[in-house]
């Protein structure tokens, strides 16, 4: 077994053992971890679980699943040449919203998930996981616009998309999925080059904002 395999398993068994310690998980099979390649190049970020995703503990398999394998098969890639996993990695009751301590209480283990496979290109799923890399955007103007994302210590382009379950519900949101999911193989390739813009950047950039103000 490879090092990174060993570890992401051990990760697993760990966040398993901490059950009725952690928000949403009573028991070590309510655990819905990330799955794929361990040293994917694209790695999918999404939201928490539904229904069939604590059937099956497996991320993205229910509806907005089998949209989500289509749109990686449209760009000539197959399930299991990237990483998928999500924010939260439990199911919250009847789907609702993740609250923010559910998401600060699994963020060291999504942490530790990316620094393991350690991707090129990590692809945020609607806000929540946009949220976490680039704070105060809006999906509806950022949606498909790659950035340079400096994170625990490493650079990433993170390219953040609309949900798809949001484009289960909406033409015009599939339409623009779709487009934005053409630009994983230029960003992958180099042939697109993301937008030089970091937290750090953008942290100076709203005090300079606030002297301004003053
Ligand atoms: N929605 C998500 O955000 N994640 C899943 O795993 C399934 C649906």
């Amino acid at each position: 077994m490879t090092d990174k395999k060993r570890q992401l398993e051990e990760l697993k068994k760990e966040l398993e053992s901490k059950a009725g310690r952690l928000p949403l998980i009573k028991k070590p099979t309510d655990v819905i971890f990330g799955e794929g390649k361990y040293n994917a190049k694209i790695m999918f970020i999404g939201e928490a679980g539904g229904y069939w995703e604590a059937k099956l503990r497996r991320p993205f398999v229910g509806n907005a699943g089998k949209l989500l394998d289509q749109l990686i098969k449209s760009v000539g890639l197959k399930r299991n040449e990237v990483y998928i996993s999500n924010v939260v990695k439990a199911r919250p009751p009847e789907n609702r919203d993740p609250l923010a301590e559910e998401i600060e209480a699994f963020r060291p283990y999504l942490d530790k998930e990316i620094e393991i496979v350690d991707p090129k290109i990590i692809v945020t799923l609607g806000r929540f996981s946009m949220n976490k890399f680039l704070p105060g955007e809006y999906i509806s103007q950022v949606h498909g616009q790659g950035r340079f994302v400096d994170f625990n210590g490493k650079r990433f382009i993170v390219i953040p998309m609309y949900h798809p379950a949001a484009g289960l519900r909406n033409g015009r949101i599939m339409t623009e999925l779709k487009k934005d999911f053409q630009k994983i193989s230029k960003f992958l390739e180099d042939e697109l080059e993301p937008v030089e813009e970091t937290v750090k950047e953008k942290k100076q950039e709203s005090q300079q904002e606030q002297l301004k103000i003053l």
